[in-house]
This record gives structure tokens, C-alpha cells and sequence, in this order.
């Protein structure tokens, strides 16, 4: 089972989690937009590594966007995995994807890939030094030059434009049908659950992990996405 130090995806989770978030949907979907543009030159027959697929939000995107891209489908929660499996199927995708219920260090030896996209996942990643490792196992599977987008939650409480960000995307939690208290914890989990660190922090810990050109790449509210390449 996929355990942070908060948020377990268990079964429970995972049946709820599309639909839950289904009002934000545009959100993501700018987002997948942005990793299409990001990875537009990825040559036919890329290998594409989809880490924390969770239940294949982008996987389902470039999978359609790209037909001749082949995936390795990288998620630890077997109930997340499922419901990805479950989609694959239904798109009939199946003999492009490899699935891996696991993390990447677990991922079997192989030829590296053109391009990983971990969306909404190493915040989740709040142990000392484990952010940057999760991106370090990342670029350890990449070829040199190969290209990383991420998506994650940035920010600091302590940020003069916080409260007004809080007030912009606090109805979007209450469209998502969480009430007054379920959307105070999730404000309280942020920092505490949820790694919460600066974007200059976030791009500088991708750098370490050996990615170069790191590029703080869309900001929506308290989502932000980088782009980066594999150092060489
Ligand atoms: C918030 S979901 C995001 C799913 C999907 N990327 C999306 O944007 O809809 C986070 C996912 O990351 C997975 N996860 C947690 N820790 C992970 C790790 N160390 N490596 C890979 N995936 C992880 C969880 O099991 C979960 O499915």
C-alpha cells in the first residue's frame, strides 16, 4: 500500500479520488497540455515513464496524443493501480504500457527513458532528503538530456499573497464537496502532510537530484509545474 506520512491511497481513496476532483479537472487539464507541449519533440517510439500514474490521469492523455509512445506505468497503491489498469484496458493501450505496482528504485533494470512525468507526487514526499531522492531514482532511469516534467504543490505560508490564494481556491475544495471542516484540514495538512516548500526550493532540490535547465513552468494558484532535462 502507498503510504506518505498523511495520505494512505487505499481503496477507499482511490474509488473516490477521479470523481472527487472532477470539478478541477480544467486545472489538470491545462497541465497535461503544458507536459504535451514540454515533450512535443520526443521522437516517435518514446519510452515514457508515468511515476505516481495513480489512476492514469496523464497516462490516458499522452497515450492519446502520442500512439506510438510506450509507457512505463510506475505507482505504488494497488488500488490506485487497478483503476489505472482498469483504463488502460477500456482504451486498448495495453501492448503500449508496462505496469510497475512499486516505486522506481523497485523498477526492473532496463533501457532508460526519453521522458518521466510525475505529477502531484513528491510533495507528498515529506522525510528529510526524500524529495530529492524520489527525483534522483527518477533521473537514474532517464537517457542524458532526457526530460522530467512535474507538477506539485509550492508555496509558503509565509508568502504575502497566501490568504488571497487561500480565499481564490478555497471554493474550488467546497466545489470538490468538501465542507467547512474537511476544507480547514486539508488548508492544515499543507506544511504538515504535504511538503510545502518555495518554487526556487523546489527547482533548486530537481537541480541537485542531476536534472539541468530546470524551469518553473506554469503556476495555477498553489500548483506549479517544472520542466527539465536529464543532465548529460
Ligand atoms: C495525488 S496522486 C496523483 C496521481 C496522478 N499523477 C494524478 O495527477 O492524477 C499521487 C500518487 O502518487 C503515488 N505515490 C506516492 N508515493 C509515491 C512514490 N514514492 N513513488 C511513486 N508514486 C508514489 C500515490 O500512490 C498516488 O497514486
Amino acid at each position: 500500500m502507498a503510504r506518505t506520512r498523511e495520505f494512505t491511497f487505499d481503496a477507499e481513496r482511490a474509488a473516490k479520488y477521479d470523481g472527487m476532483f472532477a470539478p478541477m479537472s480544467p486545472l489538470k487539464g491545462a497541465l497535461h497540455l503544458l507536459t504535451r507541449l514540454a515533450l512535443a519533440d520526443l521522437p516517435d517510439g518514446a519510452r515514457v515513464m508515468s511515476v505516481g500514474a495513480g489512476t492514469g490521469s496523464e497516462l490516458m492523455y499522452l497515450a492519446a496524443a502520442f500512439p506510438s509512445w510506450r509507457f512505463t506505468v510506475v505507482e505504488p497503491s494497488a488500488p490506485m493501480l487497478e483503476i489505472c489498469r482498469a483504463r488502460i484496458a477500456e482504451a486498448g493501450i495495453g501492448e503500449r504500457c508496462t505496469l510497475h505496482e512499486g516505486v522506481v528504485p523497485t523498477l526492473p533494470a532496463g533501457p532508460p527513458h526519453d521522458a518521466a512525468v510525475a505529477h502531484f507526487v513528491s510533495h507528498f514526499l515529506v522525510e528529510p532528503g526524500s524529495r530529492q531522492a524520489f527525483f534522483a531514482d527518477i533521473a537514474a532511469r532517464l537517457a542524458p538530456g532526457g526530460h522530467l516534467v512535474a507538477a506539485d504543490i509550492a508555496g509558503s505560508k509565509a508568502e504575502a499573497d497566501w490568504p488571497a490564494m487561500v480565499r481564490l481556491f478555497d471554493p474550488g475544495l467546497a466545489l470538490c464537496g468538501m465542507d467547512e471542516s474537511a476544507r480547514a484540514d486539508y488548508w492544515t495538512s499543507l506544511g504538515r502532510d504535504v511538503a510545502l516548500q518555495s518554487v526556487g526550493e523546489v527547482s533548486a532540490l530537481i537541480g541537485a537530484a542531476g536534472f539541468e535547465q530546470v524551469t518553473h513552468m506554469c503556476r495555477m494558484l498553489h500548483m506549479h509545474g517544472w520542466h527539465a532535462r536529464r543532465a548529460g
